[in-house]
């Protein structure tokens, strides 16, 4: 299916999806954010996808934010369900049980950074700039910018950028932890590549098996965290990927990975 506000692409194992609003530096209005739930459900669903790059269109912005002249008309209850689409939306990201890599090459502000922190992986070039700035619009993040910020860096760090609102660089969000890697702009496509590439013939059913134990596990009670971890340890050694990497390993050989 052809969307308005996104492309997509594939290169052998990982898909691409971009949004595609540069002329709005990307911002997430409804349509965008409908549109970014169907291309994900479908990466998850289609057994030839592996990874997942997500980016911006545009030197300028990953992603600028919720789309502000379509949010100041909205009533509460439209609030609401705007809030809870963008949650959807993160939530099937973060669910999806495949890794996905966010390509950050500039501006990743409110929605654009609550979308990065919803991906597993973040790799961004020395220009881009994070923040959640709602604070200066009369707003407060609604796509889980309060939750997953503070899942990342702590209740100091998230309440100091939330309430203050200001722009902080790559090299601080490296710092922080809110950052996977930054890299030279130059650099960001190939370093991008390398890491999906690598995550494209890693065994996908172990890599399944730490994000659920990671992002579902991690929620839990240490005990209940610890049941999740052990559940998909023991589920691996019922895959041919388990055989085929510990005998690759013994044999001196690379492993193939099927998904089995
Ligand atoms: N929602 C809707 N439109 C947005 C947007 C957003 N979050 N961010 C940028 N745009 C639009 C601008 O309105 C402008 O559109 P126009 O050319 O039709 O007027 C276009 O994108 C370019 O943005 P502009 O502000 O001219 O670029 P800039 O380089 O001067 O500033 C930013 C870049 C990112 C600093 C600035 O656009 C900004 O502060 N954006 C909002 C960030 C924000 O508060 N996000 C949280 C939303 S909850």
């Amino acid at each position: 299916m052809a969307f308005r506000t996104l492309a997509t692409a594939d290169r052998g194992a990982v898909r691409t999806i971009t949004i595609n609003r540069p002329d709005k530096l990307n911002a997430l209005n409804r349509e965008t954010i409908g549109e970014l739930t169907l291309a994900f459900r479908q990466a998850q669903q289609d057994d030839a996808v592996r990874v997942v790059v997500l980016a911006g269109t545009g030197e300028k912005a990953f992603v600028a934010g919720a789309d502000i002249a379509e949010m100041t008309g909205l009533t509460p209850v439209q609030a609401q369900t705007f809030s809870h689409a963008g949650q959807v939306l993160m939530r099937t990201i973060e669910g999806l049980g495949k890794p996905v890599v966010a390509k950050i090459q500039g501006y990743a502000l409110g929605g654009g950074m609550e979308l990065a922190m919803a991906c597993h992986l973040r790799v961004a070039s020395e220009k881009a700039k994070f923040g959640q700035p709602e604070i200066g619009l009369g707003l407060i993040p609604g796509f889980g910018g309060t939750q997953r910020l503070t899942r990342l860096t702590g209740r100091g760090v998230a309440l100091e950028l939330c309430l203050l609102g200001q722009q902080i660089d790559a090299a601080r969000a490296e710092r922080l932890g809110i950052v996977t890697r930054v890299v030279a702009a130059e650099e960001l496509d190939a370093s991008v590549d390398a890491i999906a590439d690598q995550l494209a013939v890693a065994a996908p059913l172990a890599l399944k098996g730490i994000l659920d134990a990671v992002i579902e596990g991690g929620e839990c009670a240490i005990d209940q965290g610890l049941a999740f971890e052990t559940q998909g340890f023991a589920i691996a050694f019922s895959t041919e990927d388990m055989r085929e990497g510990t005998a690759a390993f013994l044999e001196r050989r690379k492993p193939t990975f099927h998904g089995r």
